[in-house]
């Protein structure tokens, strides 16, 4: 007989003698399951996002096998289970709008069922946030295993990476610089391999949040999908979450505010994704911490960029991989005096313990705290009239300077208003005006699209134009760049000051002092704000309507009001 732990809450399913106990196991028992297997080892549901939708995740069952195995070689019983998969590439209108409906399937089917312990398949942007938040809402011991990155895009000798060179073609092919044929077999070349996109977007920012977490396995974030390592790595989780059930080490003990602190500055050093923002906060809310903007701010502050990856340099995660991934970076940080070393980890060791001695085997990749690829790039919040709830920007992706700039306001009300007129050549536009896209926040998209990097109008690519001032309430991809104002709170569609601003108004980006104001005076907004009316739920039924009704600004990680913090490992009653 297993030694059973007190917390372990299989056992009030399989270890009972009665009609229940009956019911439990005997189903459970109809794939070939023995008896010997309810002795009250601790079960281990694995928790997977595998989908053809998600093309990013489609090798997850070979990760899932290679769990459990683990899991049985330590003397678990493993249980794999499905959960609403969200792929970027396919989902409208955005995998965002259903990033908290997917992270409540995860709360409640690890609840509901009998486990003990989770491991977390994620990859794809959104499946990482989905499944920590849902997790997170219930404590149990967990870790995640991220699919890895797939292998760097070839294209007639040169490397291109997921999303960067998609927004760079497409601009290429609409100033007529290539053909639709060269444009056809870039799509061949950029996606070769199982994985998620392998610059350092959104999943690998998000693989790299789980390391730098502490909540996945050293090595989590660059091992790329289809190198053996990465079924090694889920192997080990396998093993190791059941010591971590045996341990009662819960996610609470992991995901401190020490431990968040420790991931934002990652963030800033890795240049990683603006979308993590948001994501940190929601799970942070999840769990207890009080997690806000401003702390990215804070702590994102004399943080200096050391990778050279797409989008903000040139490497993939390939290559960050073979320089040393994500435990030399974090090497760095601590050398730097920039990580709190004590916090804990999932294999039982402090985040110091694991990374002290990280070897870095490229510094054109990987480059030293004392000679960064880009100095001071944190995210940096905004603040000022134009986002009292705040706004941010990613400096590592910006253009020096266009960081403190003054320009005319060329609004767009929402994205089909902008698809509408940007081809125009008669738009009125120039280099300096600052592009404003209204509705496409939380609650005006739904679901807060990716679509804050607004493709530049094409007579101005045309002569050379290659940045310009962006500003809206939408987020933009981690593999877009530019000098993109995004997360503006509270959005338009919610009566923030970014739904009044008109053609032509002046408004005034200054990064180095975190402004960002509409230089409009305070009675003619009063007398616009009298005119504004506010929109509608784009359905009025179903999980459209419960997320527009519910949904927070982004600022306060657009999580449903209802679903921040946490309501623990309780085991509901009997269900006959
Ligand atoms: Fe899945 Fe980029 S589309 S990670």
């Amino acid at each position: 007989m297993a030694k059973k732990t007190p917390t372990q809450r299989s056992v009030q399913w399989f270890g009972r003698e009665d009609i229940y106990g009956f019911i439990y196991r005997s189903w459970v028992k109809n794939r070939g399951v023995p008896q010997d297997q309810f002795d009250g080892r601790p079960v281990i549901g694995i928790c997977n996002t595998w989908s053809e939708l998600t093309p990013c995740n489609t090798h997850f069952r070979v990760i899932a096998e290679h769990v459990k195995a683990g899991v049985l070689e330590a003397g678990g019983f493993p249980l794999e289970f499905p959960v609403m998969s969200l792929g970027e590439t396919l989902l409208r209108p955005t995998a965002m709008l259903y990033r908290n409906l997917a992270s409540m399937d995860v709360e409640e089917s690890i609840r509901g069922n009998p486990l003990d312990g989770t491991v977390l398949l994620v990859g794809c942007d959104k499946t990482t946030p989905s499944l920590l938040m849902g997790a997170a809402s219930v404590d149990l011991p967990a870790i995640a295993v991220s699919g890895g990155p797939m292998l760097s895009g070839k294209y007639r000798g040169t490397d291109i990476g997921s999303g960067t060179n998609v927004w760079s073609m497409s601009e290429d092919l609409r100033a007529g610089k290539i053909s639709l044929e060269e444009f056809h077999e870039a799509e061949s070349c950029m996606h070769r391999s199982h994985g998620h996109c392998m610059t350092m977007g959104t999943a690998s920012t998000m693989a790299s949040m789980v390391e730098a977490l502490g909540v996945g396995m050293p090595g989590n974030a660059a091992i790329p999908a289809v190198d053996a390592r990465r079924n090694v790595l889920a192997r080990a989780a396998g093993r190791r979450v059941v010591q971590m059930v045996k341990e009662n080490l819960t996610l609470s003990k992991i995901l401190t505010k020490q431990a968040f602190e420790n991931a934002i500055r990652v963030n800033a050093a890795i240049g990683g994704s603006t979308n993590a923002v948001i994501h940190l906060i929601a799970i942070a809310r999840r769990i207890g911490v009080d997690l806000k903007i401003a702390d990215w701010d804070r702590c994102g502050r004399n943080v200096h960029t050391l990778l050279n990856l797409m989008p903000s340099g040139k490497y993939l995660m390939e290559d960050f991989f073979y320089a040393g991934g994500l435990p030399a970076v974090i090497r760095e940080l601590g050398e730097a005096g920039l990580l709190h070393k004590n916090a804990l980890t999932v294999n039982g060791e402090t985040i110091w313990a694991n990374n002290k001695d990280a070897p870095c085997w490229n510094r054109d990749v990987i480059h030293s705290f004392k000679k960064p690829f880009k100095k001071n790039t944190g995210i940096a919040v905004l603040r000022g009239n134009l986002c009292p709830g705040g706004a941010i920007i990613k400096p590592s992706a910006a253009t020096p300077r266009l960081m403190k700039h003054r320009g005319k306001a060329v609004v767009f009300e929402n994205i089909e208003d902008f698809h509408r007129r940007i081809d125009d050549p008669k738009l009125e536009i120039n280099a300096r005006s600052i592009m404003v896209l209204k509705n496409c926040g939380p609650k005006g998209y739904p679901g807060m699209a990716e679509v804050g990097n607004m493709p530049l109008p094409p007579k101005l690519l045309k002569k050379g134009v290659t940045d310009m001032v962006r500003i809206s309430d939408a987020r933009m991809s981690g593999t877009a760049y530019g000098t993109v104002v995004l997360h503006v709170a509270p959005e338009a569609a919610a009566g923030g000051v970014l739904a009044l601003v008109e053609n032509g108004d002046i408004i005034e980006l200054d990064v180095a002092k975190r402004k960002l104001n509409l230089m409009v005076s305070k009675s003619e907004l009063q007398k616009r704000k009298r005119r504004w009316k506010a929109p509608g739920p784009a359905l009025e039924r179903g999980y459209w309507k419960l997320y527009h009704d519910h949904v927070l600004q982004a600022s306060d990680g657009a999580d449903l009001d209802f679903l921040v913090g946490k309501s623990g490992p309780l085991v509901p009653r009997d269900n006959h």
